[in-house]
């Protein structure tokens, strides 16, 4: 990695962490309990330019238990990566930043201003911060300063409701207070993840700011991927579709590269299911256990395949990778030279 700055000795590199606006970065959107190393690692592999690690409470890097250590560590080779931290009090989320940072030397903070759910937003934390805006400048505002020289980025949503739409001006206090890049989920808190994310805002977002913006929101194939750069941001953020295809980062590169994307074989996609679920168990130790949680990572990857809903049935009772062999191999045996056709 080639270090541009410092930071009490530690090297980090805010140049790889911000590609110049020649290049379109990919983001890999955070997401909670799938977003894990491996995961993040598979995602590198495929194309996407910068990791996240899924968001993680203040109070519980505080703590330093040992479920947070899993959150928030990472391997070398997933730089640029940022570690997304939320809490509503401004003094608390600056030591847990300042934390972070010594603990594993992250490249860039990320601040979530984004989440919907309730256990979070009680709290005061999250997308609530959305509706008070200046405890979101103060926490901002905290952050940047604790964490200086190191950048500080945020994520957010278009506004509370639909009728406090408010990503103009909360990307505005964020650019204000020194935050280097924002990536914006075009939906509203109440929406949580129904109707579509609104990259018209998106786009009033990333004309009103001078620093990079970061669209985000129901991006699932090349196509789509290359309509949404007409709103004018400077990177794109993919979630849920990386959690089926993993691949999405590699076909939308080709697509904007103006060449056409040869999607994975149904061989393929299950070669890559199987070393997902083989790492976790490496990493986790507990095979039945990891692969009971795996159960739900492996309905997503089941979508668009052949035979989807038997597969379904099947997967739900997994617990070990031998059936998970063998469940792989009857699916090729029956579906191998079909799959181009493939719809669930
Ligand atoms: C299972 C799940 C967990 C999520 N966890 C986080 C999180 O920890 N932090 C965050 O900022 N957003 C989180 N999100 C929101 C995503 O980062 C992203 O904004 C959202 O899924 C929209 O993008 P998409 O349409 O590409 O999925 C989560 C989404 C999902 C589906």
């Amino acid at each position: 990695m080639e270090s541009s700055e410092t930071l009490e000795g530690v090297a980090f590199s805010a140049a790889a962490a911000f590609p110049p606006k020649t290049t379109l970065p990919l983001f890999l959107a955070p997401m909670a309990g799938v977003t894990n190393s491996v995961f993040r690692r598979i995602c590198r592999e495929k194309g996407a330019d910068i990791l996240t690690t899924e968001f993680v409470s203040a109070d519980g890097i505080m703590h330093r238990n040992a479920r947070t250590r899993s959150y928030v560590e990472f391997t070398e080779g997933e730089r640029p990566m940022g570690v997304q931290l939320f809490g509503s009090d401004p003094e608390r989320l600056s030591e847990a930043a300042r934390q972070v940072i010594d603990w594993v030397h992250p490249d860039f903070i990320d601040i979530n201003f984004g989440c919907p759910a309730n256990k979070v937003v009680c709290r005061n934390g999250g997308s609530s911060l959305l509706r008070d805006c200046p405890l979101l400048e103060r926490v901002a505002d905290a952050v940047v300063r604790a964490c200086a020289p190191l950048p500080v980025t945020a994520k957010i949503r278009i506004g509370w409701d639909a009728g406090s739409v408010n990503a103009v001006q909360t990307a505005r206090l964020l650019e204000g207070a020194g935050i280097r890049r924002v990536a914006v989920h075009g939906r509203t808190r109440a929406q949580g993840y129904s109707g579509s994310a609104n990259w018209d805002v998106i786009a009033e977002v990333a004309s009103a700011v001078s620093i990079p913006v970061i669209g985000n929101g129901d991006i699932a194939d090349g196509q789509i991927a290359t309509e949404r750069l007409k709103s004018g941001v400077a990177g794109l953020m993919i979630g849920r579709a990386a959690m089926t295809n993993p691949w999405i980062f590699t076909e939308i590169r080709t697509t904007l590269t103006g060449k056409s994307f040869l999607p994975p074989t149904l061989q393929e996609r299950w070669q890559l299911v199987r070393r997902h679920c083989a790492e976790e168990v490496a990493e986790r130790g507990d095979e039945r256990q990891t692969m009971q949680g795996m159960r739900s990572r492996l309905m997503a990857y089941t979508r668009g395949m052949q035979a989807a809903k038997p597969l379904r049935a099947s997967l739900s009772a997994i617990s070990s990778l031998m059936e998970l062999d063998d469940l792989i191999a009857g699916h090729l045996r029956e579906h191998a030279r079909d799959y181009s056709s493939a719809s669930d």
